[in-house]
């Protein structure tokens, strides 16, 4: 069985169905603190299987005690955690105490139960801000810029002692580039509870109407077309890297990290115009100066997750931007009831009985 925490969130709520399809049992921790219940429910009514729900925080031992008392866990995804990195910079104990404190917490709780095997949720911003691309996993280029940042490698680095101290550890550490998409469902995307600052989420917003224009932070960087450029992956193949891990894990030990990412770089203007073409929608722009703390381009080099993992990232551009739209229609307020008659679940179920299958 896997426990996987945060898997009410985005990338963990679709980790729990990919696991679920692939016929694993799954326990999901998770404190709704930025997810919603209602993700689950999804998860379920998709793969008719049900996942087991403990309510609660990572970083509270005695619940962790007791989930790895009742239920079989032989691995662990580790999704649980905070990430706006504006937010971060506010309130930095926060971050450190949930992202850092939370997998201390978490790792020490496994070792008791004698669960040794962890996929950790790591970030492309452990690198800082490099010049030479695709960035590889060797590649040490600086630090991260902000607390959010420097939570991920600092607990890459527990990660690293704990496994050179204690070789019964099988740990995967996997940088994520830039998740976008949603399930081609329409049943499970990105719901969240702020105000978006990641760009896909706010370009969405904008053209659902709830935005007057998308923000765009800087147009005089050294790319094509002055607009930061990063990678764009899709949260289906990002899931399927983490399973792909997962059996990795299981035939060996110690630790290892693996970029998720296409190896693809898109600016903020070519997504901007990809999106306008698959929704026939135009986005109202909003020039303003570079975002303190972003790095002008940013993309991987995959070739170690696909010699090692027989892992590729297989949906382009134009399938994330379809589906995180079909997703944004039927879910106007995300997870939340919309007003009116109904829920968003059912316009959903609706809309996609009338896609063509893909
Ligand atoms: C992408 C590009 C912006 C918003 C961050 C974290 C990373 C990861 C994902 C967690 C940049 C531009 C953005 C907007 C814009 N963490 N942009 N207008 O900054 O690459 O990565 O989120 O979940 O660790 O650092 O992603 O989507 O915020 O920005 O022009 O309103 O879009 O300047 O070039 P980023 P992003």
């Amino acid at each position: 069985m896997i426990l996987v925490t945060g898997g009410a969130g985005y990338l963990g709520a679709h980790a729990v169905l990919a696991l679920l399809e692939a016929g694993e049992e799954v326990v999901v921790l998770d404190n709704f603190a930025n997810s919603s219940p209602e993700a689950l429910r999804r998860v379920r009514r998709i793969s008719r299987r049900k996942p087991a729900l403990v309510v609660g925080d990572v970083r509270n031992r005695s619940v962790l005690d007791d989930l790895f008392k009742r239920f079989p866990v032989d691995a662990v995804m580790h999704f649980a955690g905070l990430k706006a990195v504006g937010e971060s910079v506010r309130q930095p104990l926060r971050y450190y105490d949930t992202n850092v404190g939370g997998s201390i917490n978490l790792c020490q709780a496994m070792a008791y139960a004698g669960v040794f095997t962890l996929v950790f949720s790591s970030s492309a911003t452990v690198y800082g801000d490099c010049q030479r691309m695709p960035i590889d996993e060797q590649t040490a280029c600086g630090h991260p810029t902000n607390p959010y940042g420097q939570s991920k490698l600092m607990t890459e680095q527990v990660l690293a002692s704990l496994a050179q101290a204690d070789d019964r550890w099988s740990i995967g550490v996997l940088r994520y580039f830039n998740p976008v998409g949603a399930h081609p469902s329409g049943l499970l995307g990105e719901s969240p509870k702020a105000v978006p600052s990641n760009l896909l989420p706010y370009l969405l917003r904008v053209a659902g109407g709830q935005l007057p224009a998308l923000p765009v932070f800087g147009n005089d960087y050294p790319t094509p077309d002055g607009t930061g450029v990063r990678d764009y992956i899709h949260v289906l193949d990002l899931v399927a890297g983490h399973l792909d891990t997962l059996a990795y894990l299981r035939r060996s030990s110690g630790i290892r990290a693996w970029n998720l990412g296409t190896g693809l770089g898109y600016s903020v203007l070519e997504l901007v115009h990809a999106f306008e073409r698959i929704s026939g929608i135009s986005v109202p722009l909003d020039m303003r100066e570079r975002r303190p703390g972003d790095v002008a381009k940013c993309w991987a080099d995959a070739t170690r997750a696909r010699e090692e993992l027989g892992w590729v990232a297989r949906r382009d551009l134009d399938t994330m931007l379809r589906d995180a739209w079909h997703w944004q229609r039927a879910n106007p307020t995300g997870y939340s009831k919309m007003p009116g008659s109904g829920t968003a679940a059912k316009v959903a179920d609706e809309r996609a009985s009338a896609l063509p299958l893909r």
